[in-house]
C-alpha cells in the first residue's frame, strides 16, 4: 500500500507505521511475569490505575479503569496542564511509558513547569519512559483533511489520528489540548467530528489510558469543544477556578467515570510549590458555582 506520509513530514505522521502498531496492540498479550507496576492494581478482574496525586486517587473507590479516555476540563489557568504533567511524571517514575502531546506550550516550557515542581523531566526522558512532543494543530488538521478528501466516497471513512512517535508504545497519553485541535478545524466542523471519533476509537485499540485536556468556561455547562467529546470519553474530570469575593479558589470534581465508583462532590484543590496538585476529598466546595 502506498505510504500516505508526505516527504518532509515528521515521523509522527507515519500512517502505515501507526496501522502496524494498532494491529500489534490488538494482538492478545502475553501475561507479564513480574506483575504490575506500582501505579497499577488488579481488582476483580479489572485493571485500575492510580495517578499518584495526593487526595485525587481517594475520589475513586478503586482507581481509574485502565485504558479509559478521560477529559480533563477546566477554564484558563485552572491547572489542567500541571495535573496532566503530574500524572505522567508519577507514572513514568514507576516504569510506565508516557507520552505528552502538546498542541499549545513548547517542550521546553512544559519541562520548565516540571522542574519547578521537582519532577525531574530530564531523568524521566533519559529513562525512556517520558516523551514530550509539541505538534502544530494546523499541521494535524491539514493532514487529517488531506486524508479525508482522499477517502471521500468510500463506505468506511478511515482516517488515522497521526499521533504516535516512531517506536513508542505508550501506557498513558496526554493531549493538551483537544480545544487547540478543534480550533484548527474552524469552519470544517464535520471534519473535526470525524477526526475526534477516530481518535477515541484509536485510543481504545491502543489500550493506553488517555487524558484529553479541554478548555472550558470557568464554571462550564459543556465540557468540550462540541459537547460530543464528553459523551465519547469514559470519564470527565472538571477543574474549577472559583471566584469568592476578590479571591479565586481551586476545586475539582469527577463528573463521570464509566465502570468505576467515585465521589460525587466538588472538593477543594490546591497547586502547591514543590509538590504540584493536592486534592482535599473531605473539603467540600459549595459557594461560587453559578
Ligand atoms: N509553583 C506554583 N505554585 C502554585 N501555583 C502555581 C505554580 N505554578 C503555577 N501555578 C498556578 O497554576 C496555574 C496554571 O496552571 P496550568 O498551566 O496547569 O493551567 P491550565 O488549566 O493548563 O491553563 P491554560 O488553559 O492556560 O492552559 C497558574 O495560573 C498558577 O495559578
Ligand atoms: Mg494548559
Amino acid at each position: 500500500m502506498a505510504k500516505r506520509t508526505k516527504k518532509g513530514e515528521k515521523g509522527v505522521f507515519d500512517v502505515d507505521k501507526i496501522k502496524k502498531e494498532v494491529k500489534e496492540a490488538e494482538k492478545p498479550k502475553a501475561k507479564p511475569k513480574t506483575g504490575k507496576t506500582a501505579s497499577e492494581k488488579k481488582v476483580r478482574g479489572k485493571d485500575y490505575i492510580k495517578t499518584g496525586i495526593e487526595g485525587f486517587d481517594q475520589l475513586f473507590e478503586q482507581g481509574i479503569p485502565k485504558g479509559s479516555a478521560i477529559l480533563i476540563a477546566g477554564g484558563a489557568g485552572s491547572g489542567k496542564t500541571i495535573m496532566c504533567l503530574q500524572i505522567l511524571a508519577n507514572a513514568a517514575k514507576s516504569g510506565e511509558k508516557c507520552l505528552y502531546l502538546s498542541f499549545e506550550e513548547s517542550e521546553d516550557r512544559l519541562k520548565g513547569h516540571m522542574e519547578n515542581f521537582g519532577w525531574d523531566p530530564k531523568s524521566l526522558e533519559k529513562s525512556g519512559n517520558l516523551m514530550i512532543k509539541r505538534m502544530s494543530p494546523h499541521d494535524l488538521a491539514r493532514s487529517v483533511e488531506a486524508l479525508l478528501a482522499k477517502e471521500k466516497g468510500e463506505l468506511m471513512i478511515e482516517i488515522e489520528p497521526v499521533i504516535l512517535p516512531e517506536g513508542f508504545k505508550p501506557d498513558r497519553i496526554v493531549i493538551d489540548s483537544v480545544s487547540a485541535i478543534a480550533s484548527s478545524f474552524v469552519g470544517r466542523e464535520e471534519n473535526y467530528r470525524s477526526y475526534i471519533g477516530q481518535l477515541f476509537r484509536y485510543f481504545e485499540k491502543l489500550e493506553a489510558t488517555s487524558f484529553l485536556v479541554t478548555e472550558t468556561e470557568q464554571v462550564p455547562k459543556i465540557f468540550s469543544p462540541t459537547g460530543v467529546e464528553e459523551f465519547l470519553a469514559d470519564g470527565v474530570v472538571v477543574l474549577y477556578n472559583i471566584r469568592k469575593g476578590d479571591i479565586r479558589e481551586n476545586a475539582i470534581e469527577v463528573l463521570k467515570l464509566r465502570g468505576a465508583k467515585h465521589l460525587k462532590k466538588i472538593v477543594a484543590m490546591q497547586i502547591v510549590d514543590d509538590k504540584g496538585i493536592v486534592v482535599y476529598p473531605e473539603q467540600e466546595v459549595f459557594g461560587g458555582l453559578e
